[in-house]
C-alpha cells in the first residue's frame, strides 16, 4: 500500500496525531506526508489512500485545507480517510466528506479528536488518543 497523508495544524495537535498515524502505516506500506503548501491539490501524488487531517476553525474545516479540498482534481474513485480536531463538541468531518463527494472520492474511514485546554500549546490531546488512531489506522 502506498499512502499520502495531507495535513494542516497550527499548534501541532494534529501534526502529532499524522506523524504518528505515518510510523503505524508504515508497517503496511510506503507512507508520503505533505501539509497542504507542500503539495499541488490538481497534480496530486499517486496513491493507494489519502488521509487528510485539519482542525475546525470558525465552525468550519480550517480554510487552508478546505481550499485544499475545492482545488483538487483527478481524484475520482480515490480512496481516502479523514482526521479533524476540535475543541468544541461538534466534529466538522461532514464538511470534509462534502467537499470529498464532490471530487467522487472514496470514504473508507474517518476519526475525530476533541482537543482540551492545552491545545494552543501543542498538548490538547485526551487520553487514549494513540488508541482511537491505531484503530482508524487499522481500516486504512
Ligand atoms: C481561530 C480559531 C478558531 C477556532 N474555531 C473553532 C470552532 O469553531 N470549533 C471548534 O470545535 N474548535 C475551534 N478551534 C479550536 C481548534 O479546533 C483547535 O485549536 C485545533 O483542533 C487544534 O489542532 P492543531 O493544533 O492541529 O491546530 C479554533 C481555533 C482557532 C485558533
Amino acid at each position: 500500500m502506498k499512502y499520502a497523508i495531507i495535513y494542516w495544524s497550527r499548534y501541532g495537535n494534529g501534526k502529532k496525531i499524522v506523524d504518528y498515524l505515518a510510523e503505524k502505516l508504515k508497517e503496511k506500506g510506503e507512507v508520503m506526508v505533505f501539509t497542504t503548501s507542500d503539495v499541488d491539490p490538481a497534480a496530486m501524488p499517486e496513491a493507494d489512500l489519502y488521509v487528510f487531517s485539519a482542525p475546525t476553525e470558525a465552525f468550519n474545516i480550517q480554510k487552508n485545507m478546505r481550499n485544499f479540498m475545492k482545488k483538487l482534481e483527478g481524484m475520482e474513485g480515490k480512496k481516502y480517510g479523514i482526521i479533524n480536531t476540535h475543541a468544541m463538541e461538534r466534529n466538522w468531518l461532514h464538511k470534509m466528506e462534502k467537499l470529498l463527494s464532490k471530487k467522487k472520492m472514496v470514504k473508507v474511514a474517518g476519526v475525530d479528536f476533541k482537543v482540551g485546554k492545552d491545545a494552543s500549546a501543542g498538548n490538547g490531546l485526551m487520553d487514549g488518543w494513540e488508541r482511537k488512531l491505531d484503530e482508524f489506522a487499522g481500516k486504512l
